[in-house]
C-alpha cells in the first residue's frame, strides 16, 4: 500500500516540501527538530527523499522504539553505505546474523580486554597532541589521527611505524574517496572507463583490500596470538562452530573504522574545546590527575569522575550523530498510533538531549549534572539503543576519558577562536564547524 494513503498520514503531520525538508533534516537539524517538535507535536512526520520517517523525541517512546522485537526492524540507510563496508558488515545485517554477529564480536570492545588497550590509548594521546604543540592547528585534524592510530593499533593489531603509516595513508585515501554522487544514487556505482568519483573509489579501496589482505597473512603466521581485536576475530567461533572468512573479516575491519574513528575524533574536538570554554571544569580534571600521582595509569585517569563527567556532558550537548534510525518491516504501535511497515522510526537524540525537565538548563554545560543523578537508557542516548546500540561505546568513552585527560593534565590549550563552534553536518556526524583551532604548548609547570 502507498504509505500516503494509510491514516497515519492523517493523525501525524509535519513539513511537506520533500527537497526543502530533506535538506534542512540533514543540514540544520538543531534548528529544525525543535521547531518542528513545536509545531506539529512529538512524534512528527517527515516525508524526506530516502523515505517517510517519524522522528521523536520523548523518552516513553523511545524505550518501545528500543525495546521493540529486533524482527520488527530492517537496518535504515544500507543502500548509500553498501559500497563502503560490503555485505557482510554489522551496520547492514539484521535478523538473527546480526545477532549472532554482536555476540561475537562485543566481548573485545568491553571489560578487561578493553582496558588492556589503556595504554596505546595514552601513547597516541600524548604524542599526536605533543606534535601538534607550537603553531595554530584545527584540533579536529589531530583527533582524527590520533582515534585513527588507535584503531590501526588496537584493532588491526599494527605496530612497526611503517606499516601504520601506510595503512593510515590507505584508510584515509578511501574515506576521501567516499562521494555523495555514488553513495545516495546506486546507478552512479559504475567505472566508466576508470573517470569519476566512483573509479577513483575503487582503485583505492582495492589498495586497502591488497594491504589487509598482506596484513592478515602477517598476523595468521605469527607464533602467538596478539592481543588486538583482529586476533581475536580470527579466533573466534560462532555457535555453530564456524569461523569468519577473511572477506567477512575486512568487511568488519572497515566497519569498524568507518564507523569509530571520525565519530570518537569528533567527539574529542568538542570536548576539548568545551572544557576550555569552563576554565573551572579544566582546572578540576587537572587537580584530580595531579592528586593521582605522576605514576598513575591510564586506567586510573579514565575512573576519574570529573573527566567521565565532562565526557558524557560533552555528548549529551553535541552528540555526534543525531538519530538512531530503524527502518519497519512490519508495522510498530507507537504511543497508540499504528506506523506502518516501510516507514522509518527515529529516536532524535539532539531533542532528548534537550528536554529541559530532564536536563534544566538545557544549552549550558554543567557536567556535574551527570554526578546529580542518572539516566535512563531512554533519556540518555548518545550511543542510541536497543539491538543495535553502538558496539564500541565502551571503547570509545574510555579511550574519550583516557584522551581528555592527558591532554588537560599535560598540556596547555588556549582557544584561538572567541565564538564557540557551530555543530555542522559532515558526512552523517556532527563536527565543529571551525575544526576547533587551537594553540597547544607542553604544560607550564
Ligand atoms: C564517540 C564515539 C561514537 C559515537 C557517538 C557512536 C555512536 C553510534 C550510534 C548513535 C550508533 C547507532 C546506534 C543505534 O542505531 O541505536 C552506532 C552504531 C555503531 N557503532 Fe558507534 N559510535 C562511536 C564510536 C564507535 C567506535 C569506537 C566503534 C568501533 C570500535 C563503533 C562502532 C559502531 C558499530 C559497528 C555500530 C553498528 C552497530 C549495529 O548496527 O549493531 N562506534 N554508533
Amino acid at each position: 500500500m502507498e504509505a500516503r494513503e494509510h491514516p497515519l498520514t492523517m493523525e501525524l503531520s509535519g513539513p511537506r516540501t520533500k527537497l526543502l525538508t530533506t535538506y534542512r533534516l540533514l543540514k540544520k537539524p538543531g534548528e529544525y527538530f525543535p521547531k518542528w517538535k513545536a509545531q506539529y507535536g512529538d512524534p512528527f512526520l517527515v516525508n524526506a527523499v530516502n523515505g517517510r520517517i517519524v522522528l521523536t523525541g520523548r523518552p516513553d517512546l523511545i524505550k518501545q522504539i528500543f525495546a521493540a522485537d529486533p524482527s520488527h526492524y530492517d537496518p535504515f540507510g544500507v543502500d548509500a553505505i553498501a559500497p563502503l563496508l560490503g555485505s557482510e558488515s554489522l551496520l547492514l545485517m539484521k535478523g538473527d546474523a546480526h545477532r549472532a554477529e554482536r555476540k561475537l564480536l562485543m566481548p573485545p570492545f568491553h571489560g578487561k580486554r578493553m582496558r588492556a588497550y589503556a595504554g596505546i590509548m595514552r601513547d597516541a594521546a600524548r604524542s599526536h597532541i605533543a606534535a601538534a604543540c607550537g603553531g595554530p592547528v584545527a584540533f579536529c585534524d589531530v583527533t582524527q589521527a590520533l582515534t585513527l592510530e588507535v584503531i590501526l593499533r588496537a584493532v588491526f593489531g599494527v605496530v612497526d611505524s611503517p606499516t601504520l603509516a601506510y595503512f593510515r595513508k590507505t584508510v584515509v585515501s578511501v574515506l576521501d574517496a567516499v562521494h555523495p554522487s555514488f553513495m545516495f544514487a546506486p546507478f552512479l556505482q559504475r567505472d566508466f572507463g576508470g573517470f569519476g568519483p566512483y573509479a577513483k573509489f575503487r582503485r583505492a579501496f582495492e589498495t586497502l583490500e591488497a594491504t589487509m589482505d598482506d596484513h592478515l597473512e602477517r598476523v595468521r603466521a605469527k607464533d602467538e596470538p596478539g592481543e588486538d581485536i583482529l586476533s581475536m576475530m580470527l579466533a573466534a567461533r560462532y555457535d555453530d562452530g564456524s569461523a569468519m572468512s577473511d572477506a567477512h573479516i575486512k568487511d568488519e575491519l572497515r566497519t569498524i573504522v568507518t564507523a569509530g574513528h571520525e565519530t570518537t575524533a569528533l567527539a574529542l574536538a568538542w570536548a576539548t574545546d568545551l572544557v576550555h570554554r569552563h576554565p573551572r571544569v579544566a582546572a578540576t580534571i587537572r587537580a584530580d590527575v595531579d592528586a593521582l600521582g605522576s605514576d598513575a595509569s591510564a586506567e586510573d585517569i579514565a575512573k576519574l569522575r570529573s573527566v567521565d563527567d565532562a565526557i558524557k556532558e560533552t555528548l549529551r550537548l553535541r552528540p555526534i550523530l543525531t538519530e538512531a534510525l530503524r527502518t519497519l518491516r512490519k508495522p510498530l504501535t507507537l504511543g497508540g498510533l499504528e506506523i506502518p511497515a516501510g516507514h522509518t522510526v527515529a529516536a532524535v537524540i539532539t531533542l532528548v538531549h534537550g528536554d529541559p525537565d530532564n536536563y534544566p538548563d538545557p544549552e549550558a554545560f554543567r557536567p556535574e549534572r551527570f554526578s546529580e543523578r542518572s539516566y535512563k537508557p531512554n533519556e540518555y542516548l548518545p550511543y542510541g539503543g536497543g539491538h543495535r546500540r553502538c558496539i564500541g561505546a565502551a571503547f570509545a568513552d574510555f579511550e574519550l576519558r583516557i584522551a581528555l585527560a592527558t591532554l588537560v593534565a599535560e598540556f596547555d590549550v588556549e582557544l584561538l577562536d572567541d565564538s564557540p563552534p557551530k555543530p555542522v553536518r559532515r558526512n552523517i556526524t556532527m563536527a565543529p564547524d571551525t575544526g576547533v583551532r587551537v594553540r597547544l604548548r607542553p604544560r607550564a609547570r
